[in-house]
């Protein structure tokens, strides 16, 4: 522990994971809690909750659980209310919730479109419109949104709901950033790559039409340049950064946790 986040009050959507091991929203409510922070861990489900406890060793007690389903407003102002009634204040948001589904504009269901704009993009929207005049009461905040590479470039799969989504995030970021200057609020997106999560052995799993797990791990370890996968921690490092005072001046912009994979073209 260092004391990066000493003080502050975070709230970290989507803190749970889908599997035993370090998901990005896991990671970040672990390493905000050890840097000081007091960390709303926010899930739809709590069950995975106890690993991220576990996993927070010393620093479990400054982390507390909430239920949540961050694409329902009025669950979202009961969280604000809450947070706002224990501590004052919220410092640092966190829009971590976000997951693929595969399909262009003929695959993909209507129905599965608007989802994947609903899960990936308008949670964001939401917990920024509730949040944010908290924080321009306060003179101060820091958001920090996570969005994907495939909101960038084509990373080998056809997820056009997903990758439109995750640009929005990125330009939302922007936009908002100029907007909420003023206040003392600042705004930026950490842009993980092709990290080996749960969340991904999750999908690689339910794709197997697509072959054996370790073989499409193997394919996705090619593409990136350094010689081993990230997981949730490296997200959680470059997220802590944005989210800290050391970034008092970085502002509507983005990390890449990518391995280098997105600034090779052989
Ligand atoms: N894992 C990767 O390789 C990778 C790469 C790029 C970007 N990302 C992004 O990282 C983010 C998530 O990563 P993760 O490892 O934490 O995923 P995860 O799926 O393991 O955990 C996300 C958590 O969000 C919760 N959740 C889902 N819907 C919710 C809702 N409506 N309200 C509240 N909670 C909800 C789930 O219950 C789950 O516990 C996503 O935005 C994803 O797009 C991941």
């Amino acid at each position: 522990m260092t004391g990066r986040l000493q003080g502050k009050v975070a709230i970290v959507t989507g803190a749970g994971c889908v599997g035993p091991g370090w998901g990005n929203g896991r990671a970040m409510a672990v390493r905000f809690a050890q840097e000081g922070a007091r960390v709303w861990a926010v899930d739809i489900d709590l069950s995975s909750m106890d690993e991220t406890l576990e996993r927070a060793g010393a620093a479990r007690s400054a982390i507390t659980p909430y239920r949540c389903d961050v694409t329902d407003s009025a669950a979202i102002a009961g969280l604000v209310n809450a947070c706002l009634d224990q501590h004052g204040r919220i410092d640092i948001l966190v829009n971590n919730v976000g997951t693929p589904v595969p399909g262009g504009p003929v695959k993909l269901s209507e129905a599965d479109w608007q989802r994947q704009i609903d899960i990936n993009l308008s949670t964001v929207f939401l917990t920024c419109k509730q949040v944010i005049p908290v924080m321009q009461t306060q003179g101060a905040g820091a958001i920090v949104n996570i969005a994907s590479t495939s909101g960038q470039r084509y990373t080998g799969a056809a997820q056009v709901g997903y990758a439109t989504a995750k640009a929005g995030v990125i330009q939302f970021a922007r936009v908002v950033a100029v907007e909420h200057a003023k206040d003392g609020i600042r705004i930026n997106t950490v842009v993980p790559g092709q990290l080996h999560t749960p969340l991904v052995d999750a999908i690689l799993a339910g794709n197997q039409s697509a072959g054996d797990v370790d073989v499409l791990l193997k394919r996705r370890q090619s593409r990136i340049p350094l010689p081993f996968m990230g997981d949730g921690r490296d997200t959680a490092n470059a997220a802590l950064f944005l989210a800290s005072d050391e970034a008092r001046f970085i502002t509507g912009t983005e990390i890449v946790v990518d391995g280098g994979m997105s600034v090779r073209c052989d």
